[in-house]
């Protein structure tokens, strides 16, 4: 069920790249995106307040949510934006991070279903101009949310691939509605989608930043191919190095990185956040300059851990780095993830015969291919 799904994403994933190093291949297509209004009917707001209860509303009555009977206005709320291709109800990244949610229990958990738009191959030409209205008008019921009384202080936001940059423009757009005066304190961006939005060449629909919310965390799991690779949050996370990881090397030994790997990768950031909401202290990780700092070098090993996800030090900052296994039902290698191979500690991402170190650059640089 899900296969035509994830075969439609990689296929546009490719085709995108190839837009994005020839100026916009689609261009010529004309397509207006769906105003605020439809958009309002359209996207679904989706709370489980518990495991067995599911409650549907539209977007336009997400403002009103801290007046359904079963939400409780003394706990935080999250509210999770899945990616492309996907929807808010029950999906993989969908299921496992509302499931983790309810299971830790004190939060009102919410997603949205923005699936009526997702749903479509025209990534570059349709889905990301529709995802800024969505964005835009999520943002006005957030504030509308908040000005009616629920306190912003207890609220977050969590978003995978283009989820993980709609979260970011939702903030963005917020606090500029707002004059600055709402802003979200905390983002946790999931593989934020990199085709596009990487070299800022999407026309207005600039990539998730720091500047967009009090506390920005990234978990680059795809970084160069799906995802963003280069740093842009208060704190960056790059397990594995950021790109590849173990168990997604479903072609180790031909030397090539096929597109179901590319989908493995890129999934792999929700795995680690549900993982983390579950268990707080799951990914241990090291502040260092570059994964091969990390590997091959003693000179990070006794800086401060600060752990992957949900568990993190909000006032930790930069770029911090693990390895993991590949086991789904496990992925934490513990403190040994956090050890340099100097220290004697096998290589735990060995698979990729063609392994290539790879260093980070610090911030986007415009018009830089990836
Ligand atoms: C290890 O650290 C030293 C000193 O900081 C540095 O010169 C060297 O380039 C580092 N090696 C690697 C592989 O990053
Ligand atoms: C997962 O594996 C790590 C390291 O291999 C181990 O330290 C940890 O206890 C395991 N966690 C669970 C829940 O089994």
């Amino acid at each position: 069920m899900k296969i035509p799904f994830v075969f439609a994403f990689l296929v546009v994933l490719h085709i995108s790249f190839v837009c994005d190093a020839r100026q916009s291949f689609f261009d010529w297509i004309s397509f207006s995106p769906d105003g605020p209004a439809k958009v309002a009917e359209n996207v679904r707001v989706v709370f489980t307040p518990d495991k067995n209860t599911v409650v549907f509303l539209p977007l336009k009555d997400l403002q009103f949510l801290p007046t359904h009977p079963r939400f409780n206005k003394q706990l935080p709320t999250v509210i999770y934006v899945h990616g492309w291709m996907e929807s808010g109800t029950l999906d993989v990244s969908t299921l496992a991070i509302r499931g983790a949610y309810n299971d830790r229990g004190g939060h009102n958990v919410v997603c949205l279903d923005w699936s009526h738009y997702s749903k479509n191959v025209n990534y570059r030409t349709e889905v990301i101009p529709q995802m800024k209205v969505i964005a835009e008008t999520m943002a006005e019921e957030l504030r509308d949310m908040f000005n009616e009384g629920y306190p912003i202080s207890l609220f977050h936001l969590v978003g995978h691939s283009l989820g993980g940059q709609m979260v970011g423009k939702i903030s963005r757009h917020l606090k500029k509605i707002t004059d600055g005066t709402m802003e979200v304190p905390r983002v946790y961006s999931l593989d934020p989608a990199g085709p596009g939005f990487e070299n800022h060449n999407i026309d207005g629909f600039e990539p998730i930043s720091k500047t967009d919310a009090k506390y920005v965390q990234i978990i680059h799991t795809c970084g160069g191919v799906a995802g963003m690779i280069h740093r842009v949050g208060h704190i960056d996370f790059f397990p594995n190095g950021g790109t590849h990881h173990p168990g997604c090397a479903v072609d180790a030994g031909s030397g090539v990185f096929g597109p179901v790997e590319y989908a493995c990768d890129h999934y792999r950031s929700w795995h680690f956040y549900q993982a983390s909401v579950r268990d707080e202290k799951v990914f241990p990780a090291i502040r260092c300059i570059s994964y091969d700092d990390f590997l091959y070098n003693g000179t990070c090993y006794a800086n401060d851990i600060v752990y992957m996800g949900f568990g993190a030090d909000i006032t930790a900052t930069g770029k911090y780095y693990l390895q993991t296994r590949g086991n789904l039902f496990n992925l934490s290698a513990g403190m040994d993830g956090i050890r340099p191979l100097k220290y004697g500690v096998t290589r735990l991402n060995v698979p990729y015969n063609n392994y290539m170190p790879m260093s980070v650059p610090d911030e986007i640089t415009e018009g830089e291919m990836f």
